[in-house]
Order: structure tokens, then sequence, then C-alpha cells
């Protein structure tokens, strides 16, 4: 080694080390900016954030301050054929086991009281919160009502706060069955049992003989059909018509196996299926959110609804006394090729297409660092605002490439599935809940009649609690409540 190298190597040293610090400090920089930038303001409006996408179409103004949600209401006026108070509290009650579990309950029941009423029925719920902090709210999920009755906190209302109280009124046009729960830390108050099923019967059919709503969800580690948690019997006479109105409260898929009579998928999420074949042996699987009703006439035999993995379940026989043993299968219903082809009352063109691609990555996101959910590789907030105007008809594409099941659901609209995975379905069914796999790409199309600012999420709650969730807007249309901490309205 020569002098002068000897003499050059602390220099050389000094300079790479300078160089390397300057590096750090730039990815420092560069982090603490980002993770500065994704922290969340203490109360925000959710239209500040989202990314405008006009789905091809014209740009229409929006946020201009022309229409408020809160105008957006349903009739004042008029006697409602279905008057109710639901007072949310925090309650403990007593499963079929003799188990007892700590809930936030509608009536001091879980599920809360099933609403039913008449199609065309006028509907007024006067909300009443005990002492459910920080607040409640009622989302009526999958009926398509005014804007300002959609019950989401921080978008189109307040929470109400413990001592509050807030009345929907909304006409009931879609005959189905639906179901209504919590949207203000949803995640949390549906799992611990803010929910109940809302029906809405034909304003002339007749209805089936026996008519049972039976919602299957996990309380607090506990599998639950209704209020059960075992095997309850019924007595139903032979040649009765029975229909069960199978609705997933819960965030991941439920199946259900009908074991001892061949029976009909009549609707799903509150649609009627067009001339369904009898079925029999085969598993219904509801999407998380869903809701398919079934239709059986009683034999002279026992029928058994099992929830599937679960001492949960309906037997239905003669003396109430017997039940039949599930089937042993793995195939599952799937709807796509099921019944006539429905006559899709959707046009060729449409005014607008969206596509909404669901992934994760390494992001921050309000503050902390990890996985996150994305939406056309954007974190939350700063994701994807669909904006449409009134009348048109749209085709949303929606993908995803994680492994978690995304069950998306939108509100205040439903959605006409009309390919999977590339293969246009032979019987088109609507739906306000797409529920999506690794890999999957639905198309599906909606006709935007119902002005507001709606939320499409993940109805798996703890997932759109960590982001999966964006909004749909009509031309000129901007909210005046505010979501976050200092507002207490936490609409996940
Ligand atoms: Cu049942 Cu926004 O959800
Ligand atoms: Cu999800």
């Amino acid at each position: 080694m020569t002098a002068r190298s000897r003499l050059l190597r602390p220099g050389v040293v000094r300079a790479v080390s300078a160089l390397g610090i300057l590096a750090a400090l730039a990815l420092a920089g560069w982090a603490g900016r980002a993770w500065w930038e994704s922290r969340l303001p203490g109360t925000y409006d959710v239209m500040d954030y989202g990314q405008p996408d006009y789905g091809g179409g014209p740009h229409v103004a929006h946020a201009h301050e022309r229409i408020s949600v809160a105008t957006l209401h349903g009739p004042r006026g008029g006697t409602p054929d279905l008057q109710k108070t639901l007072t949310a509290a925090r309650s403990e009650i007593r499963l079929a086991s003799g188990r007892r579990v700590d809930v936030l309950a509608f009536d001091g029941r879980v599920p809360g009281p099933e609403l039913r009423v008449r199609e065309g029925g006028l509907v007024a719920v006067t909300l009443v919160n005990r002492d459910v902090r920080p607040g409640v709210s009622i989302h009526w999920h999958g009926v398509d009502v005014p804007n300002a009755e959609d019950g989401v906190s921080g978008v189109t209302q307040n929470a109400v706060p413990p001592g509050g109280r807030y009345t929907y009124r909304f006409r009931a046009r879609q005959v189905g069955t639906f179901w209504y729960h919590s949207h203000q830390s949803s995640a949390k108050q549906v799992s611990r049992g803010l929910y109940g099923a809302f029906v809405v019967v034909p304003a002339r059919k007749a209805a089936a003989a026996l008519d049972l709503t039976v919602a299957a969800h996990r309380l607090r580690g506990s599998d639950v059909l209704g209020t059960s948690d075992r095997l309850q019997r019924r007595a139903v006479a032979p040649g009765t018509r029975v229909r069960l109105r199978l609705v997933n409260t819960d965030d991941s898929p439920r199946r259900f196996t009908l074991a001892g009579a061949p029976f009909r998928v009549v609707a799903i999420d509150g649609g009627d299926l067009r001339s369904p074949t009898a079925i029999a042996g085969q598993l219904l699987e509801v999407p998380a959110g869903s809701r398919f009703d079934v239709t059986f006439t009683m034999p002279p035999t026992p029928v058994t609804l099992q929830l599937v993995g679960t001492a949960a379940g309906i037997a239905f026989s003669r003396d109430g006394r017997i039940d039949v043993a599930a089937p042993n299968t793995s195939r599952v219903f799937d709807p796509a090729a099921y019944g006539a082809p429905n006559a899709a009352r959707v046009p060729r063109k449409f005014d607008r297409s969206f596509r909404v691609d669901i992934g994760s990555r390494i992001a921050f996101r309000d503050g902390g660092i990890g996985k996150q959910w994305t939406m056309n590789d954007r974190v939350h907030p700063d994701v994807p605002m669909l904006v449409v105007r009134k009348g048109d008809w749209v085709k949303l594409t929606l993908t995803s490439d994680t492994r978690a099941l995304h069950p998306m659901h939108l509100h205040g609209h439903h959605m006409l599935v009309l390919s999977r995975n590339g293969q246009a379905v032979q019987s088109p069914w609507w739906v306000d809940t797409v529920n999506l796999a690794k890999g999957d790409r639905y198309e599906v199309a909606f006709h935007a009649t119902n002005p507001g600012l709606w939320m499409l999420h993940c109805h798996n709650l703890p997932h759109a609690a960590d982001g999966l969730s964006l909004h749909l807007v009509y031309e000129g249309v901007h909210t005046p409540f505010r979501v976050g901490g200092r507002a207490n309205n936490h609409p996940e």
C-alpha cells in the first residue's frame, strides 16, 4: 500500500459514509412524510379523499354544495303501516345451551325483533340508544331506501349518542328478505348483536303457511340460528308449504344443508329467481350479508335444516320430535346456471364502466404501517370514488387478487350479475353483495336511479374497518356529516 492510498482511504470512507447518512436521512424523510400524510385528521369528509372516477362517462360536478344527502329523505307525512321503536342497549342473553353472553341488542334480543311489512307499506322506525357508546345507527341492508334513511354514520347521518333518538321513514318497495344492522363501528356492533331481519311480503300473493326467518351468526363464539345454538324442533303438518329465509349476518360465508325434502331456492338478496327447479343434496353457501329464500312442501317424514359445522339447526316433523341426518355432500348450489335465464332488462351499452381491483400491499395508513387492502392500488381513504349521474346504466367490474374472501356490498342499489370469470352467466341474478374469492372477476350492472352518497364496501366488516371501502356518489351530491373521532362517527 502506498502512502498516498493510506492517506486517501479515510477520506473515501468519510465520503461514502456521508452519502450513506444522506440516503438514510432521505429515506427516513420520505417514510416520515408518507407516515405523516397517511394520518387522518380528527374529522373529515369522506368525499375530500375520494379520487373521482367518471367511468369513461362525462365528467359531472360533485360535492358542489347543491344537494345535501340530508335532503334525500323518505316521505315525512303519511300514516305508517309499520311503526316501531327499537331500543339499542347493552344486555345479557341466555342461549338455548344455557350459555350467557354479553351482547349489544335491539330491544334486549339477538337478533333484534323481526320487522315485517307489506309491499308498498310506509315504515317508520325510531331508534333509541340507551347506553351504547359512542353511538349507533340503523342501516337497512339490501333495501334501496332514500339516501338519508341509509343509516351510515358520518355519511348520511350522525351516530345516535346514548340518550338520543332518530327516526327512519321510507316506503318498502322491494319484496323480499333483508336485514337491518348498526352502521356505527359496524365490525364490532354487528358481531355483538345489533342486527335483525327485515321482511317485505308481496301486496297480493298469499304467504307460505310457515314462513320463518333464520339468521346465522357467530355470537361471541357461539354459532346461532336465530336465538338458538342447538337443534330446535318444530311440529309441522305434512303438506304445509314452508318458506325459510336464510340470512347470513356474519363476516364469512355460512353453509346450510336441508335434508328430507326437495327444495327450491326462490330468491337471493331479496330478488326472486325465475322458474327455480327443485333440488336436493346441495349445500347452500350464503355469502356474508346475503340472503337465500328456500321453499319446500312438508312431507310426512322429517326435514332438517342444519348450519354446517355447528350444533344449530331446525328439525321439522309431524310430531316435532324427530330429525333427519344432513346429506353427505360437497356439492355447492350455484345460482349462475339455476332456473330459467333471466330476461335481463339491461341495455347493451353502458353510460359508465368502472373497475375496482382489490389487492393488498405494505403501506402506511392512518399513521401505521402494515399490509393494507388496496382498491386499484390505492389505500384508504385515498381510494376511487365512483361518480355517476342519475339515470346512468353502470357496469362495474370487480376483481380480487388476495387470499381472503371479499363480499362486496353496494348500498342503495341492486346489481345484476352478468359474468363471472369471463363467462356470461346463464341466469343473471340480482344481488346486493358480490362475493369475491382470489382470482375472481365479476361483471355486474346497476341502474343509477337513487341519488346520494353510497358505500361500496367489504361485508367482512373487519376488512371494511381496515379500509376496504369506497363510495359511489351522484352528480352534485355532498354530505354535511363528518367521519372521525371528534364527530363520533365511525361507519366501519
Ligand atoms: Cu350491511 Cu354497509 O352494510
Ligand atoms: Cu374483505
